[in-house]
């Protein structure tokens, strides 16, 4: 296996809009981040996701972006982002820019021109289709509710649009389109920028139907032979000349297709992010339904990941994002053990094989937030699945509120909470969306000042893992495969193995070493609680424990 810096390193993702807010409009900003660059330097990443910064009239926060090579200006001006990458660079950290390909805003030039006329030179930018016996080309569902296509009168013919209608679809059939992409991708990396991160990347390439072609209309026919073509030519015309890491987000995507994108002589991307493991017992109603996880179930598809890339891939480590409901609301507990619980999700994922990311306020514990009401929210794919859902009278009021405080995507794009003033020390205005009301207990003044606080337990955990190679690399192996709160697992990498455990309950069950494992010394390299002995074949673990042991082989 190949040793390479983002092997190595820890991601740290940024949502701009609600991290720091540095001249009072209530909206982060670039100035914000460079101020706060000391604060992830101290935590020990080495790399920074930005989301979008890009010039947008945010339907969609910034996915929706309508210039590629200008900045948002509630963000600031391409001299603060020089400055920023320049401040980041002297810091030794690394900047990954997100990349929104699949769309760009309907505010874009390019659509603006596309929709004049028929004959027009950006006609094809995008995908236009006749409409079908009165109504839309064919039964495709917008991710972020109703149809996937628009009517556009002036024409008389719909555009597609896979999220809201003013993200609309390019149209990467068209090499005119690939070109426009790849010079603005190098436009990019030639200002020095570190990598990409592609939005939903897998859905690049589309094969439209006439008519009804899905029994479950919020499945599109992604044609995985063109996407793969696509990529290799963004590889061999923009990647392959920078030393970069690139990571696309990949709906849908499972770990035998995972290694078409990543493998090593496969010669497209270094990693994917993959949804399994977040959307664990979701059922017909996807996110907003109920669901139940599973321990086991969680374990399995984590391990299988692990396993199916082992050899030739390499995977990104995540349970939370600018997507996602906060990680400990979700998979620990946010009351009586948020800090255990907080420390032992991030134990878990840090030390498998790949590449961790943090979402900022992950690292201090930050937690689910629950408006009473639904005015007070401002995702779309929230909004807009509030209306469909209770307009239809398919859930009331009350339920799907409940659904929202679960999965939510608000409840990751609180503001950042930073100390004990008033909104929490993010913005000096009326910040954009409402501060989480427990930022006096939870922010990150009180937490670099607390040696046990989970701030300083990732920063451990970070530290660690630049000491000591088997975390980077070591192969993974799961143990206790049948146990229901427990997940442990193994590293091997030479002489070492690594053993870590993690209880993700509440109640204290017992790990049991398996008899194979022989060992003649073993070092406790981090733990949530205070360990005073050195048994680990018998170990009664206390709710949401996590250890980790270097065993030396014998
Ligand atoms: C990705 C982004 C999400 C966005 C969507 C459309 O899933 O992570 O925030 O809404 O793509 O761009
Ligand atoms: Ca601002």
């Amino acid at each position: 296996m190949k040793k390479s810096w983002w092997k190595e390193s820890v991601v740290y993702q940024i949502y701009p809009r609600s991290f720091k807010d540095s001249n009072g409009d209530g909206i982060g900003d670039l100035q914000g981040i460079i101020a706060e660059l000391d604060y992830l330097k101290k935590l020990g990443v080495g790399i920074i996701w930005l989301s979008p910064i890009y010039k947008s009239p945010n339907d969609d926060n910034g996915y929706d972006i309508s210039d590629y090579k200008d900045i948002m200006k509630e963000f600031g001006t391409m001299e603060d982002f020089q400055l920023l990458l320049e401040e980041a660079h002297k810091r030794n950290l690394k900047i990954v820019m997100d990349l929104v390909v699949n769309h760009t805003s309907d505010e874009h030039k390019w659509f603006k021109e596309s929709r004049k006329s028929k004959n027009n030179k950006y006609r094809d930018y995008y995908i236009w289709r006749n409409g079908k016996n009165g109504g839309p080309p064919n039964n495709w569902g917008s991710y972020f509710s109703g149809s996937a296509w628009e009517y556009d009168k002036n024409t008389d013919m719909y555009y597609l649009h896979l999220f809201s209608k003013k993200q609309t679809d390019l149209n990467w059939e068209n090499p005119e389109v690939r070109k426009e992409v790849f010079d603005m991708m190098k436009w990019w990396l030639d200002k020095g920028i570190d990598g990409f991160r592609m939005d939903v990347i897998s859905l690049i390439a589309k094969d439209i139907e006439d008519g009804d072609d899905k029994p479950n209309s919020n499945e599109v026919n992604i044609n995985s032979a063109r996407v793969h073509r696509y990529l290799k030519d963004m590889n061999s015309e923009v990647l392959s000349h920078y030393d970069i890491m690139t990571v696309g987000e990949t709906p849908g995507v499972n770990p035998y297709e995972a290694l078409k994108f990543v493998g090593e002589n496969r010669n497209e991307l270094n990693m994917v992010f993959q949804f399994e493991h977040v959307g664990i017992g979701d059922g017909e109603e996807g996110k907003w339904g109920k669901s139940e996880f599973s321990l086991k179930e969680f374990k399995r598809i984590m391990s299988k990941w692990e396993n199916v890339l082992e050899e030739e891939g390499w995977n990104s480590l995540y349970l939370s994002n600018h997507d996602q409901p906060r990680s400990v609301s979700r998979f620990g507990n946010d009351t009586e053990y948020r800090v255990e619980s907080a420390k032992m999700l991030a134990t878990c994922i840090h030390m498998m094989k790949g590449t961790p990311y943090i979402y900022q306020g992950e690292e201090l514990g930050m937690t689910n937030v629950k408006f009473e009401n639904i005015y007070d929210y401002r995702d779309i794919e929230t909004i807009n699945a509030y209306r469909d859902y209770v307009g239809s009278g398919r859930k009331s009021k009350e339920e799907m509120m409940e659904a929202i405080y679960k999965r939510g995507r608000d409840n990751a794009r609180t503001p950042f909470q930073w100390d004990d003033s008033s909104n929490a020390g993010f913005t000096k205005g009326i910040p954009w969306i409402k501060v989480n009301s427990n930022y006096k207990s939870i922010n990150a003044k009180i937490e670099i000042g607390d040696e046990a606080s989970v701030f300083n337990y990732y920063r451990k955990l970070i530290a660690l893992r630049k000491k000591h190679e088997i975390i980077a690399y070591g192969k993974y192996e799961l143990i206790l495969e049948e146990d229901e709160n427990i997940y442990a697992y193994l590293r091997k990498l030479n002489n070492e193995t690594l053993l870590v455990m993690c209880n993700f309950s509440d109640k204290s069950p017992q790990f049991d070493l398996p008899e194979d494992i022989k060992y003649n010394k073993n070092e406790l390299l981090i733990s949530n609680y205070n360990v005073d002995s050195y048994e680990i074949e018998k170990i009664k673990l206390r709710p949401y424990e996590a250890r980790v042991y270097l065993i030396n082989n014998m």
